[in-house]
Parts: C-alpha cells; structure tokens; sequence
C-alpha cells in the first residue's frame, strides 16, 4: 500500500525483509546498550558485516550508548544503503511515556535523515518484537509520526518505506494507514 501526500511524499508499506530494499537511509530496531540483538537487528549485522558494530563500538566508547527514544547513526556496510539509523524503541510496560518514546523514535531517525540530505529512508516495526509493544497501539504511533513528517515538515525526505517482517504487521500498519489517510 502506498499513499501520496499532496506535496509529492510518498509513504509505503510494504512486506518483506528490510536488508534487501535499497534506501538512502535504513532504521534498525536497536537497544540502548548497542550491542546487537536478534530479530531485525541481528539481520542488519548479518547482512551488513562487522563495520556497523565496529562503529557502535565507538558510539558506545564515547556516549555509553543510545538512550531510548533516541537514534545514532552509522554507516551501513554492505547493506544496499548509505546509513543505518539504529533506533532505541521502549520495552513495552503500559506507561503512557511509552508512546511517547515510541514516536520520538521515529522522529529522531527523521532528523538524522534531514542532516545527511536522506531522500529514502526505511522503518521496521520499532518495538513491536522482543520489545513487547502491542502492533495495534504501536501501529498508529509509528505511521502517525512518519505521515505528519512527510505532511508537515520541510524535509529532505521524499519517500519512507515501512519493511514489515510479517503479514499480521502489514496489515495493522495499513488499518492505521487508511484510518489516518480518512482523517
Ligand atoms: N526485516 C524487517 N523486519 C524484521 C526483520 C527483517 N529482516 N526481522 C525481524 N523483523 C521484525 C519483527 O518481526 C518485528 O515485527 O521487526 C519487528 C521488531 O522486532 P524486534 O527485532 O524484536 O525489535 P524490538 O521489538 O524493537 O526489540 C528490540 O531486540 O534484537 C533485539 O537488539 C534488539 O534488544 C533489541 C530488541
């Protein structure tokens, strides 16, 4: 599914494997302590190679880390990019700052997109794995935040592209797709 803004962004979603779709720029679904993980995470390193978490290494020497809600970039190895963006989503707990951190997520990538001049960048469903966030409360959050950046701001961002993993992820972000694109 693909919608178009009236200011020519375009935002799609669509099923597959996020290290197989070339972008400028592609979001990883990261922790705080940057050590890599499995789900999409570990596919980014698989695919990517070792200078990804030889860069996290640094990251992680000079910052401690990424906090959460918050983004760091790096380059993307022999991924089919120029960045990886990795992205520190909340562990679910039912908080109402949960949300909150859900969103500021999305929008710190969309800022390291804006530094680097990024025109495509790519988001799995931040959270929404091991990290336990319900998909029908993550969904909206996610496609929300992106939709009101391509909407409103002025960015150097001309298409992002959601890479769901599964059919059921799909299919939640296109419910909150169309429920934002009828509002
Ligand atoms: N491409 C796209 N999406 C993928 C891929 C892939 N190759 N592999 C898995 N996913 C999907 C999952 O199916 C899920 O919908 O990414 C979504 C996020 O799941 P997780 O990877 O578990 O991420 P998250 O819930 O944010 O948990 C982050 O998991 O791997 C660790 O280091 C990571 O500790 C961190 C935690």
């Amino acid at each position: 599914m693909q919608y178009e803004f009236t200011n020519g962004r375009i935002l799609h979603l669509v099923q597959g494997d996020i290290t197989q779709v070339p972008v400028d720029a592609i979001s990883n679904a990261a922790n705080a302590a940057l050590r890599g993980g499995g789900g999409v995470d570990g596919a980014i390193h698989r695919a990517g190679g070792e200078a990804i978490m030889a860069e996290l290494d640094v990251i992680r020497a000079e910052q401690g880390g990424c906090p959460t809600g918050s983004a760091v970039a790096t380059t993307a190895g022999r991924l089919p990019a120029t960045y990886v963006f990795h992205a520190v989503g909340p562990i679910y707990s039912g908080a109402k700052r949960d949300a909150e951190m859900l969103a500021s997520c999305y929008r710190r990538c969309l800022e390291l997109a804006d530094e680097r001049q990024v025109k495509r960048i790519s988001f799995p469903s931040i959270s929404t794995g091991v990290y336990g966030y319900p998909l029908d409360e993550a969904a909206p959050i996610a496609v929300g935040t992106v939709a009101d950046w391509l909407a409103n701001r002025e960015t150097s961002v001309e298409e992002a592209i959601f890479v769901l993993f599964d059919r059921r992820t799909l299919e939640a972000y296109e419910r909150a797709l169309k429920a934002r694109v009828r509002n």
